[in-house]
Formats: structure tokens, sequence, C-alpha cells
């Protein structure tokens, strides 16, 4: 690992926020190789014994991975019939790795794959209300009558009222293209959606989760690290 900045070493395994962590450094709560430092600046990594408050704390490294899932693979961990996305990436941690949320089967595009718990909730608790955009191939002509009925909140069926979403017709025909922006991420949102306008989703790709965008030069089924600065977004 790269050395760390002892205040965001600490920040980052969860003791506290960045500013207690320095307060507690200034203190001296903190040992570092069995002295007390009070400089929130000194640069650590995993060769060296850092306490808190007299509890060492090691630092567990994190992995995120995006990967443009491709049609066919599960968003699982496991699956006895199934290859799952976890399959695909090729890992020392792959046993700690696990999907954020879940794409359909036949659904492609954006999905973070990582071994951090928290990051995971954060972008799944509906409170944080992350938008997500899809692309989708719609069979049926798309309406602007749509478009207003997503943004008002489209009751989905009998107990499920969307939150207002953004529908962008990028084409209306036969086969429509749009884009879409959900607050949520229900059991196959957006094909109930349509469904709801009596449409059918042919064809789903997720672009987007919050600031985090698919990169367009991965091809299905490939994927890359994530960058510091795609990290630094959550
Ligand atoms: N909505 C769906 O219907 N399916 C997905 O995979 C994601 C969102």
């Amino acid at each position: 690992m790269k050395k760390l900045r002892l205040d965001k070493y600490l920040a980052d395994m969860g003791v506290g926020t960045r500013s207690e962590v320095k307060i507690a450094i200034k203190r001296g709560h903190v040992k570092v190789n069995g002295e007390v430092v009070r400089t929130p600046e000194l640069k650590v990594d995993n060769n060296d014994q850092v306490f808190y408050h007299d509890e060492q704390v090691g630092y567990v490294t994190h992995e995120y991975y995006m990967l443009n899932k491709p049609a066919g693979v599960v968003s699982a961990t496991e699956d006895k019939r199934c290859e799952t996305v976890i399959d695909l990436i090729e890992t020392k941690a792959r046993k700690d790795l696990f999907p954020v949320g879940r794409l359909d089967k036949d659904t492609e595009g954006l999905l973070l794959i990582t071994n951090d718990g928290d990051l995971a909730h954060r972008l799944l608790s509906p409170k944080k209300k992350v938008g997500k955009v899809y692309y989708a191939r719609i069979q049926g002509r798309v309406t602007e009558e749509d478009v207003v009925a997503f943004k008002e909140g489209l009751q989905v069926d009998e107990v499920f009222k969307a939150l207002p979403a953004d529908l962008r017709i990028l084409k209306s025909d036969e086969i429509s293209e749009i884009e879409l922006t959900i607050m949520e991420g229900k059991f196959h949102q957006v094909k109930r959606m349509f469904e709801a306008v009596e449409k059918e989703v042919i064809y789903l790709k997720r672009l987007s989760m919050g600031e985090l965008v698919l990169d367009e030069t991965l091809a299905a089924g490939e994927y890359r690290p994530l960058t510091e600065e795609e990290i630094n977004k959550f």
C-alpha cells in the first residue's frame, strides 16, 4: 500500500472523522511504533504499528472495480448454475468481493464490485437517493405523456409508487430509445415502470450511479480498478 497521512489512515479505518482524529492525535491518543505522535501529517503504512487509544488499528485495503456487466451473468457472489459477476474479476482478494446492488441477468452496464461494505451501504441506502441513469430500448412509442407520468411519480402496481423519475426520449418510434434517471433501486424497477405504461424494455444498460460513470472504453465483460479520483467521489 501507498503511505498515507496518519489522520487519513485512522479516518479510513472508521475510528472517527478526519477532524476528530486530528484532535485525538494532537491530544496524544495515537502511537506509532511505540511512540506518541502528535503530527497528523506523518506518513504511515501497513508496516507501521498504529495504536489508537491503545488499540491497534491495522489498515484493511479495499478494492474497487468498475465492471461493464455483460448480459448472461448474474449479479451474485456465487451461483450453482450461472457465471457470476465475481467470476469475471481476477484478484487475490476475490473471496471478499461482492457487487454493489444488482442488475438483472440480461441487463448490461455499470456495476461496482468491492469489498468495502461501508461504501456499499452508503450507495444503496434509500435515504441517500443516489441517482442511477439507464439507457434502454423500448418496444413501443415512448411519448411526452410517459415523460409526465414518470416525472409525477408513476404508480407501478398496486403497492409500489415510484419516486419522480427523469425520462428523456432519445428516439420515439416503434422501437424507442430513452435515458431514465431513477433515485431508487427496486427489483426490476425500470422494466416494471415501462410495463406500467404498457411498453416493454428490450435492452437495458446502466450508465451511471451517482457520480460514477461507466467508462465507455470498457467492452461488455471488461473491468478496471476505480481511480483514486473516482473512489474519492463517494
Ligand atoms: N431495472 C431493471 O428492471 N433491471 C435492472 O437490471 C436494473 C434496473
